[in-house]
Order: structure tokens, then C-alpha cells, then sequence
């Protein structure tokens, strides 16, 4: 059984759940790849937890959020004097960690030199603190995470290939939370009882609040869930979740795709209010026109009307017919 606090139902994260498992004793470099608030470092944790390191340091760092130059003595260290401010020596979290496991987030965020770095202290197994002369042993399983695509930026010689290779030793795909909406009651459930642990507030919801909390397609994934159920039970009345508690970007019309059209790939999300169809039609149709310079054959193409349809709109919406021009449908 995995030891972790990975809340799911759903097959998706069963999968990931049962590869975390099998991977997690080994030693070998994991690349946890996911959209932003899947639940990354969520599942380094949980790799750490179920290893046979679990007794050991687990040492995480964003390599998004430090500065350049300072994140690489903040990862190998720093000898006293090598550089203003370094008034004494400093271990990296290469060496904190050592026995343990170093979570490196964000990993796409590293710069060049860096990666360089990075990739000897995994090949080599030995650091060199900044301003250092001494390889220093260090034994410590890497695991690391992004929501970048990397072999892309590989094409654009933004990273390393032999880094990339060299990480992507064992790699998971966390499923962003609308591709496993079955997790959404349980996880619902799950935040509502941490978010009221130790008080006596039992939380209800509105049916149209209920139903977009689980309709929503949460492009910020569980971490927008969350925060979107801890506002709402903080500002609710009487412990009851309506609408007006949940947060704007999931209420304002266009403000967020639901998840029936995102699940069903629809091209236009419905706003939760709903629209003016008719505002719609015109505004497809006025933009189509101005990007083919009044066209009405190209237009038609455009928008997948044949020419007679679109003329006749076009009357309804008052453009009148020598505004628009004409050519040979082959065109
Ligand atoms: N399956 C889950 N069960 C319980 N809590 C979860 C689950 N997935 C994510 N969370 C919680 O959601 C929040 C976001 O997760 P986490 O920080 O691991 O995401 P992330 O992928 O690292 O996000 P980012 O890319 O923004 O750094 C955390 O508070 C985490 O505990
Ligand atoms: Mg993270």
C-alpha cells in the first residue's frame, strides 16, 4: 500500500499511485511533469515517503523562485569569501540531502550553466562548493518537476538533451484534475473537512454552487480548488456555499471554461450565465469579414457557411450588400 496522503478515486490516479510505488525504492532520477496545482510536489513527497530513504532528509527547492547566481550556492555551497556575502562556509542542499531525496521544482527554470552543474553532481555523484576545490561525495536521489514542456525546449537548445535524458530516467504524467473528474467530490469532501477540522461548522452548498464546483474545469487545478473551497467556507453565511461565495474566476461569464467543454474538446466554452447567441453570431461574422477585408466568399469559408447563408446574415445584421465583395467560390 502507498503511504501518502494522495486523495483520488479516479483510474487516472490509481495509475500514477501504482507507478509511484514500483519506482519509488529504486534510485534512479524521477521527472514528475503536470500542469500547474496537479499535485508535483505532492507526489515527490509520496516517492520520498514510500522509499527506503523515507527515514532521511527530504529537501525541496523551486528553481523558479531563486535568483540565478544564488542558486547555485543555495544547491552546492559556498566556500567563506567567494563572493561578497559569502561570510562562511555554506553546505548546498546537494549535501543537506545527503541519504535523502533533493526535489528540484521547476526544473525547467535552470539556466544553461546551471544544468551543466547539475547534470555532472548526477553523473558524477561529487559537488564542488562556489569557490571550492574539494569534490565532495554526495549520495542523494533526485527527483524533479516541471510544467514546461522540455523536449521542446531541448529543440530550442533552451535545455540540455543529455540533461533532459538523464532526468527523464522514469517520468510521470500527473493528469490535470478535469481529466479525472471523478476526484472532484472526493476531493471536495477532503478540503471541506480540512478547512473545518476543529470547529463545529458543517459546510452545505448551494445546488448551483455545488454544481459548478464539480462542473468547472479548474485550469489551476487542486491548489485552485482548494483556495476556491477555503475562501468559500471562510465568507460563506450559516455555513452554506452559494454562489456568491465562490470565487469570480469561476462565476464571471467567460471568466472559465466549464468542464463540459473542456472534456468534450467544445471549441467555445459556455460562460456560466449564459450569452446572447445572437451577439455572438455577429461578432464571428464581423471579425471573419474584417480579417478578409469584406469578403463575403472567404468569409463564408471562414466560418464554414456557404455564401448564400452568410449574405443573408449579413442583411439581418444591417452590412449592406455593396460593403461586401464577391469572387468565384474556387478562389
Ligand atoms: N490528490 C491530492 N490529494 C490531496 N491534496 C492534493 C492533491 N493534489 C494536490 N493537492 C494539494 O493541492 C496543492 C497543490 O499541490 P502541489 O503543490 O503538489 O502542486 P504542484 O503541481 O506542485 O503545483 P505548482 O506547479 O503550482 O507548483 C497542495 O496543497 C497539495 O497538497
Ligand atoms: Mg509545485
Amino acid at each position: 500500500m502507498l503511504d501518502a496522503e494522495i486523495i483520488s478515486v479516479s483510474p487516472e490516479m490509481d495509475k500514477v499511485k501504482k507507478l509511484i510505488l514500483k519506482i519509488a525504492k529504486s534510485n534512479s532520477t524521477v521527472l514528475i511533469r503536470g500542469e500547474s496545482g496537479t499535485g508535483k510536489e505532492l507526489i515527490a513527497r509520496a516517492i520520498h515517503k514510500n522509499s527506503l530513504r523515507s527515514n532521511e532528509v527530504f529537501q525541496a527547492v523551486n528553481c523558479a523562485a531563486i535568483n540565478e547566481n544564488l542558486l547555485e550556492s543555495e544547491l552546492f555551497g559556498h566556500e567563506k569569501g567567494s563572493f561578497t556575502g559569502a561570510v562562511s562556509d555554506k553546505k548546498g542542499l546537494f549535501e543537506i540531502a545527503d541519504g535523502g531525496t533533493l526535489f528540484l521544482d521547476e526544473i525547467g527554470e535552470l539556466d544553461i550553466a546551471l544544468q551543466a552543474k547539475i547534470l555532472r553532481a548526477l553523473q558524477e555523484k561529487q559537488i564542488r562548493r562556489v569557490g571550492g576545490v574539494r569534490e565532495l561525495n554526495v549520495d542523494v536521489r533526485v527527483v524533479t518537476a516541471t510544467n514546461r514542456d522540455l523536449l521542446h525546449m531541448v529543440g530550442e537548445k533552451r535545455f540540455r538533451e543529455d540533461l533532459y535524458y538523464r532526468l527523464n530516467v522514469l517520468s510521470i504524467e500527473l493528469p490535470a484534475l478535469r481529466e479525472r473528474r471523478t476526484d472532484i467530490p472526493v476531493l471536495i469532501d477532503y478540503f471541506v473537512a480540512k478547512h473545518t477540522k476543529g470547529t463545529n461548522h458543517k459546510i452545505t452548498f448551494a445546488p448551483d454552487a455545488r454544481k459548478l464546483l464539480d462542473e468547472y474545469a479548474y485550469p489551476g487545478n487542486v491548489r485552485q480548488l482548494e483556495s476556491a473551497l477555503e475562501r468559500s467556507i471562510l465568507l460563506c453565511e450559516d455555513d452554506r456555499v452559494t454562489l456568491d461565495d465562490l470565487p469570480p474566476e469561476m462565476t464571471q461569464s467567460g471568466g472559465g471554461t466549464t468542464a463540459s467543454a473542456a472534456a468534450s474538446g467544445d471549441l467555445f466554452a459556455l460562460p456560466i450565465d449564459g450569452v446572447n447567441f445572437e451577439d455572438v453570431e455577429r461578432s464571428l461574422i464581423m471579425q471573419a469579414m474584417e480579417r478578409t477585408d469584406n469578403n463575403i466568399t472567404k468569409s463564408a469559408k471562414l466560418l464554414g457557411l456557404t455564401f448564400r447563408t452568410l449574405q443573408y446574415r449579413l442583411e439581418k445584421f444591417g452590412f449592406k450588400k455593396d460593403e461586401g465583395t464577391e469572387e468565384g467560390e474556387d478562389s
